[in-house]
């Protein structure tokens, strides 16, 4: 038995863009399956899931990220192993191709949890990581635009971010993730991110917090797909994490994540989750999640935007 769900993000997506976002959300969770069909672990097939959306530009995570106020790529990326309650994470990363990658080495090489900044860039050297710039020009063109009309005071005041993004919803594009349950019953969650667009130098948003972006436990695991921000604060995956240790299955869990977002800030969400029975949920508040899932038990994968 194995199951695995991925997200390509929440909230609105452009209509020349929801082609390749569905081809997209189904190539990642194929690649996934591929690993599980053939024996393989939810760790190997979460990242291989992962990095498939981090090479296609659709996707706000790797190659396509979006850019902070002053023009950079900064990326976020998480790896939780539920069994061990491992976490694995970098955060204000430049300049690789496969942030997940090493937000799996973190977990697997070193005693911490999660490498920023130089720090992380430093140590994806020494991995030996070939540098790689994940900057697109569609992304480029789309900073310049952003940037003019937030300088011209379209876009609300740095202070009200939320406002900023309910006004503008472009502003937040998909962040991904994947989370997958192995025939050796192991729950396996990730995510990965450029952020938000025009974000501080050095903002860190929730998906490489432990319980706010990504997380996973003996019960289950979720990835989430929002504004950072309101995933922090509410702890949207832990929470997630909590119900199914309480008794409820993948869709209870998601759905009630979701609900305690909607009855307490109320911010963008959305989240996919897995639990240890091996079905799967997913939820958001905004009316749009670009996912996809498969288990053992399908014949092809169900995909939706
Ligand atoms: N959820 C992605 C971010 O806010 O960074």
């Amino acid at each position: 038995m194995y199951s695995i769900i991925v997200h390509g993000g929440v909230g609105r997506i452009p209509p020349e863009k929801e082609e390749a976002t569905i081809a997209g959300v189904r190539s990642a969770v194929l690649a996934g399956q591929s690993v599980l069909k053939g024996g393989g672990s939810s760790m190997d097939a979460v990242e291989l899931a992962i990095s498939v959306m981090e090479d296609d530009p659709t996707f706000n995570a790797g190659t396509g990220s979006v850019l902070t106020f002053d023009g950079e790529v900064e990326m976020d990326a998480a790896m939780a192993h539920g069994p061990t309650l491992s976490f694995g994470a970098v955060t204000g990363i430049r300049n690789i191709r496969h942030p997940i990658a090493l937000a799996r080495m973190v977990m697997e090489k070193t005693d911490h949890v999660l490498l920023q900044g130089a720090g992380a860039q430093e140590f994806a050297r020494m991995m030996g990581i070939p540098a790689h710039n994940p900057v697109t020009e569609e992304r480029r063109m789309q900073w310049r635009d952003y940037r003019e009309r937030f300088l011209r005071g379209d876009a609300g005041d740095w202070p009200k971010l939320r406002a900023l993004m309910r006004e503008h919803p472009e502003f937040l594009h998909g962040t991904v993730g994947a989370v997958a349950i192995d025939e050796q019953g192991e729950v396996v969650a990730g995510t990965s991110t450029g952020g938000v667009f025009l974000k501080l130098l050095g903002r860190v948003g929730d998906t490489p917090l432990p319980g706010a972006g990504t997380y996973a436990t003996g019960f289950g695991g979720a990835s989430s797909t929002g504004i950072g921000e309101g995933m922090m604060r509410t702890l949207i995956t832990k929470t997630a994490c909590d119900f199914m240790r309480l008794g409820l299955d993948a869709q209870g869990a998601a759905s009630g994540a979701v609900s305690m977002v909607d009855n307490t800030i109320g911010t963008q969400a959305g989240i996919i989750v897995v639990d240890c029975r091996g079905s799967v949920g997913f939820a958001n508040n905004t009316g749009r999640l670009a996912h996809a899932y498969v288990t053992s038990e399908m014949d092809e994968p169900r995909v939706g935007i």
